[in-house]
């Protein structure tokens, strides 16, 4: 009787000693992995604004600020490059559509949308540009934005998937 209390209270001593090596060695992971995933944000938008400088500035402006009078089409059908800040209308679009149209260009895109009133001066980047990097270069584009608006467009984002499915 006395032994059998003995070996029953050093099974549950074990077991409290290996629940709190468990718990210290999940915390030990957390910790080490915190500063990790606080940073790969970071690291993104450095790549993305690298990205961005190199492939994009020159037609959409070095501070995301677009072509003067973009909202006005120009004769040859064109617009002017539109502004990537809060000035424009990317926030207005979902992750797919703004991925699609950087991936394979206006003229693409327009065309199956079936407009033929604009002539599209967006060039394709997916010969050019990992989808990575695309990737990253929207990660970039919206950590110029507030809050609200990231947001407002993650709603979009979410509201198209459900519609597509995805
Ligand atoms: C040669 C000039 C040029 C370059 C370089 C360029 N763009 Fe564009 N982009 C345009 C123009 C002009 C439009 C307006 C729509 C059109 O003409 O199809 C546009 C439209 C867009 C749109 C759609 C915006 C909206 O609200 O509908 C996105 C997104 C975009 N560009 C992202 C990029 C990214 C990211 C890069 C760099 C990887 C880039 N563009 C490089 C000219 C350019």
């Amino acid at each position: 009787m006395n032994e059998r209390n003995v070996s029953d209270r050093s099974v549950i001593v074990n077991l409290v000693i290996v629940v709190g090596l468990l718990a210290a060695v999940v915390v030990g992971v957390l910790v080490f992995l915190a500063p990790k995933f606080a940073t790969s944000e970071s690291y993104a938008i450095a790549r993305g604004q690298a990205v961005y400088n190199a492939s994009c500035a020159a037609c959409h402006g070095a501070n995301l600020q677009g072509a003067e009078n973009w909202q006005v089409q120009g004769e040859d059908g064109s617009y002017p490059p539109p502004p990537h800040d809060e000035e424009g209308h990317t926030f207005h679009h979902p992750d797919s559509m703004l991925l699609d149209y950087i991936k394979r260009g206006g003229a693409v895109v327009l065309a199956e949308m079936g407009v033929d009133t604009v002539k599209s001066g967006m060039p394709p980047f997916e010969d050019v540009l990992s989808d990575d990097e695309i990737e990253d270069v929207l990660t970039y584009i919206k950590s110029t934005w507030s809050e609200e608006t990231r947001a407002y467009q993650e709603e979009v984002t979410a509201a198209d998937e459900a519609a597509s499915g995805s």
